[in-house]
């Protein structure tokens, strides 16, 4: 096999191991991937009758603070200045996200000050305590107090997850920001922006090397195709960014992911909702979110008289569904050591990404930790 390294998927953070070992190694890279596209969850494509961009698998914001990243990611885009916000339409009213000073006044029909907002959300918060809270309602009622909770909290989590919130564990959040100041900048981070010429522009030149051979519509697990587990394992090294308990067959059982579905629409107006993302907080409407696409783009010349919107359903994935997001329970933490310790005896095989480590990773992390691979494993791995 005259081939040095095969990647197994095509995402954020295969694409940054096969860029980085043709180009400093000079070594001679395969990427598979089962999809007919390169990119992973990050791709996006134009929608044919508009024109404008849409992101396929849900709305991708970049954001970082590692300088590093930052540093890698700027020589294959340029980044808008974009910069992301959020409201959520409760009973017919919007408000601004996350929960902020403006959010807080709109809501009591107030004027507080910071200080005075932060005494009353504390006495409200008072009801339970956040140490000894026994599941998420009693949670976010000690982080932000109930009237809050209720509005914006309750029903949209009772969506994403199928589950009232007092049914489940406490740990699904760790903290809910408030914010006594008027700010509503979604993200905190140091940079943020849209890639200017597209996600799949940015993951096409990170591919665009002539040591790297991209295969689509390759599966690592169907043994009559090229490069599959059989004919691989054992022979060439593997950088594998599917998922581990598929690799294992399940030996240890199913990890559980939550998914998505999206529903598609072009509408005959210019501007739908007047922003990127609106929230639905109550239950009577069955998604949680709209995502509206053209406003990722202001600077670029979108027809005025169309627009596309994407509304977002939230479930429990089973074995034929995209996995979005980990669930994360104790015996997910269970079966996940025990796939740990299986990996540990696979010769030669590097589990990586968001599906190979069984974990929500942001891009500017899957970018990060593929750096973090590249130079602490793969870089000695290839030196001997
Ligand atoms: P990714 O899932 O992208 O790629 C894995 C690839 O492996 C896929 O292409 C898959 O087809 C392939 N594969 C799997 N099994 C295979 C097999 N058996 N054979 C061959 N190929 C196989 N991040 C962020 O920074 N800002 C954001 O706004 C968002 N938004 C967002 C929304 C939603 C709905 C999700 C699910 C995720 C985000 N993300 C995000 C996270 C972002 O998508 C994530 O960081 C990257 O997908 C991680 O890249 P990976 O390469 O790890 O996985």
């Amino acid at each position: 096999m005259n081939v040095d390294l095969l990647v197994v998927g095509s995402g954020f953070f295969g694409l940054t191991i096969a860029e980085r070992v043709a180009k400093e190694l000079g070594r001679k890279v395969v990427v598979i991937d089962r999809r007919s596209h390169i990119g992973g969850n990050a791709y996006s494509e134009a929608e044919p009758e508009t024109g404008i961009e849409i992101h396929k698998y849900g709305a991708h914001l970049f954001h970082t603070s590692n300088e590093v990243v930052w540093d890698y990611v700027r020589r294959f885009t340029s980044f808008t200045s974009y910069e992301h916000r959020v409201f959520s339409n409760y009973r017919g009213e919007v408000f601004p996200l996350p929960i902020n000073l403006g959010t807080i006044n709109q809501f009591f029909r107030s004027a507080l000050s910071p200080d005075e907002a932060r005494t009353q959300i504390s006495e409200q918060a008072s009801e339970f305590s956040t140490s000894s809270a026994a599941n998420l309602e009693e949670k976010a009622i000690s982080l932000i107090g109930r009237p809050l909770y209720e509005a914006f909290i309750r029903d949209y989590t009772a969506k994403q997850w199928q589950t009232p919130p007092d049914q489940l564990p406490a740990e699904v959040i760790s903290r809910l920001p408030v914010r006594y100041n008027y700010d509503n900048r979604y993200f905190n981070d140091t940079y943020e922006g849209l890639p200017t010429d597209g996600y799949t522009a940015w993951l096409e030149r990170m591919a665009d090397h002539p040591n790297i051979e991209i295969r689509l519509d390759t599966d690592f697990f169907d043994s009559t195709q090229p490069f599959n587990k059989n004919e691989t394992v054992g022979n060439v090294p593997v950088v594998y960014t599917g998922a581990i308990d598929r690799y294992f067959d399940y030996s240890q059982g199913e990890l559980a992911w939550r998914t998505l579905d999206f529903e598609q629409e072009i509408l005959p107006v210019g501007d739908f909702q007047g922003t990127s993302v609106m929230n639905y907080a109550d239950e009577s409407v069955p998604f949680t979110r709209i995502h509206e696409f053209r406003h990722f783009h202001p600077e670029r010349n979108y027809p005025t008289d169309k627009t596309v919107i994407m509304r977002e359903f939230s479930r429990f994935a089973s074995q034929n569904d995209e996995p979005y997001y980990p669930v994360n329970t104790a015996s997910d933490r269970q079966r996940l050591i025990e796939y740990r310790a299986l990996q540990d005896d696979e010769k030669d095989v590097f589990f990586g990404g968001r599906l190979g480590t069984y974990k929500y990773l942001d891009m500017h992390m899957a970018i990060g930790s593929a750096l973090s691979m590249f130079q602490n494993k793969l870089e000695p791995f290839f030196a001997v």
